[in-house]
């Protein structure tokens, strides 16, 4: 959940590092840092380190951090150097303590990460390719790793379980986190796999093992990587949504969508897309199962297919889900934006999103195109309707929640937007926000309702009969009810714009940056 970036070549590096840095910085952004020969770190901003860096040499290695192992602070922010060996790292390693205690060195900070670049140090040969052979297999867990060495011109990089590509230009390479933080330069990248390591020069990338290694192409709109004229990501995105309705609709889902029909399916998914999964159970009363993909290995059976959705087909909890389901024997299909994730790797099916690049944290156009997969899957292509129902979702007026108590409701279909109105809702504000079906609050959240109590009510026509009676039920109770009423066709796209709406329009009201939420980042890679 760190961005990293690292550079060679023949480019201004503070122009590099600037770019790089605000491009990754959504993977995490409680502390940032970069070595250049020069060590220089803190915690904080990325905007606000960068107004101090004056230059920046090349080669460099950078990293944007999102705290794990030990409190936010700059001792603890990467890079890290032991000895000639500076690195920056996303993941977790396990066994950091007992390999700590094999190793002669002082220890400047409370990281996993600092041991790993002690053990290069302790075990640095002039062939820097054997001593990533002998130190890697001594570590536990996960890692993305850019690595400079004192008096070597390459970067190194080793790659397991967390993402790392190389960007492959003319006269110069990347490594990064994320295909944006090399876009502007280079479309041609390389998506390293779980075990690999190697190094980049100016004029040469080396990957151990693989040879005649061609690039890929990314063809995608690089201009979503920017906020253009928006103030946010998030609300460029959400407003996104109505361009992207065509391009979603148009993938090719008819393969799968005989599985669907005819298999007993597990969804794998977490956060916004494991909403997305209920969302395709009450659209398409398919005999699909969703799970949150954290708990599913405690609830597993024998699964004969499992559908993993995913934006960013990085989700750990959701590849380790899938990898243990493929040892039951299982087949995968899956639903990612970006079809050369991790994720689709282990996949037999991958349908493509679609929904091009989102920076926000918070899912807002990928959560729609998950839901209009959903509309694909039974042939429900209307595009007009569904443009016409999201551009209501993007012009309703909203209403301000004001109550220090705020729950999210609705019953069937609409109690998925319940879930997810309260997700975003809490995720951006930081103000407690809960979503229950209608129909249970009498099984007990009901003693919580009185006059400190914001209700959010989505009224879309399953179950509102019902639902209407629910609702003068918390009324009585003296809550402050604000239903959420768009016409019957296609009322949950509509009221999906809507939530994101509300969640974007109070972060920023209340002083909160919707497109960085504290302590969260974009693509989740530790467990
Ligand atoms: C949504 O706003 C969240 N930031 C989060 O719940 C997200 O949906 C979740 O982490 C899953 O991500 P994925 O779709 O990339 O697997």
């Amino acid at each position: 959940m760190c961005g990293i970036i690292g550079y060679i070549g023949d480019r201004d590096g503070l122009e590099i590092l600037k770019y790089g840095l605000k491009a990754v910085e959504y993977r995490g952004y409680d502390s940032v840092g970069y070595y250049d020969g020069r060590l220089v770190k803190d915690v904080g901003k990325v905007d606000d380190f960068l107004k101090k860096v004056k230059d920046v040499k090349v080669p460099f290695i950078a990293h944007t951090r999102w705290a794990t192992h030990g409190k936010v602070s700059a001792e603890n922010a990467h890079p890290h150097k032991v000895g000639k060996i500076a690195l920056v790292h996303n993941g977790t390693i396990e066994n950091y303590k007992a390999l700590k205690e094999k190793l002669p060195y002082e220890w400047k900070s409370e990281t996993d990460t600092e041991v790993i670049a002690a053990l290069l140090d302790y075990y640095n040969e002039e062939d820097f390719l054997k001593t990533l052979e002998k130190v890697l297999p001594m570590l536990k867990g996960t890692y993305a790793l850019a690595i400079i060495r004192e008096g070597d011109p390459r970067i190194y990089f080793a790659k397991k379980d967390t993402p790392l590509l190389l960007g492959i230009g003319e006269g110069e390479n990347f490594v990064a986190s994320d295909l944006v933080a090399f876009l502007p330069y280079t479309n041609r990248y390389i998506r390293l796999e779980d075990g690999e390591y190697g190094y980049i020069e100016r004029d040469k990338y080396v990957i151990k093992g693989r040879e005649n290694i061609r690039p890929q192409t990314f063809e995608g709109d690089i201009k979503a990587a920017f906020k253009g004229e928006f103030p946010t990501f998030m609300l460029k995105e959400i407003h996104e949504q109505l361009d992207i309705v065509p391009q979603v609709l148009s993938v090719d889902v008819s393969e799968v969508r005989e599985i669907f029909q005819t298999q007993e399916i597990d969804i794998i998914a977490a956060g916004t897309s494991y909403h997305a999964a209920w969302y395709l159970r009450y659209l398409t009363g398919f005999n699909v199962h969703p799970y949150v993909a954290s708990e599913y290995p405690y609830l597993m059976r024998e699964p004969k297919w499992v559908f993993a959705i995913s934006q960013s087909g990085e989700t750990i909890d959701t590849i380790k889900a899938v990898k243990q389901a493929k040892q039951k024997g299982a087949k995968v299909i899956s639903l990612t934006n970006y079809v050369s994730s991790t994720l689709a790797a282990l996949s037999d099916y991958v349908v493509p999103l679609n929904a091009g690049i989102e920076i926000g944290v918070a899912a807002t156009k990928t959560f729609l195109a998950q839901l209009l997969f959903a509309h694909n899957l039974i042939g429900d292509k209307d595009i007009k309707g569904m443009k016409e129902a999201v551009r209501r979702g993007l012009e309703a007026p909203l209403f301000e929640l004001t109550k220090p108590k705020i729950f999210f409701l609705g019953r069937g279909i609409n109690y998925v937007l319940a879930m997810e109105g309260a997700l975003k809702f809490k995720e951006l504000t930081y103000v407690p926000a809960e979503a229950f079906p209608a129909g249970e609050m009498k099984h007990g959240p009901l003693s919580l309702f009185d006059k400190d109590t914001d209700v959010v009510f989505f009224l879309g026509p399953q179950g509102r009969e019902l639902a209407k009676v629910n609702m003068e039920e918390v009324r009585a109770r003296g809550a402050n009810v604000h239903e959420v009423i768009f016409p019957d066709k296609y009322y949950e796209l509509s009221a999906t714009v809507f939530l994101q709406r509300l969640a974007h329009e109070h972060a920023v009201r209340w002083g909160k940056d919707p497109d960085k939420p504290r302590h969260l980042a974009k693509s989740v890679t530790v467990e």
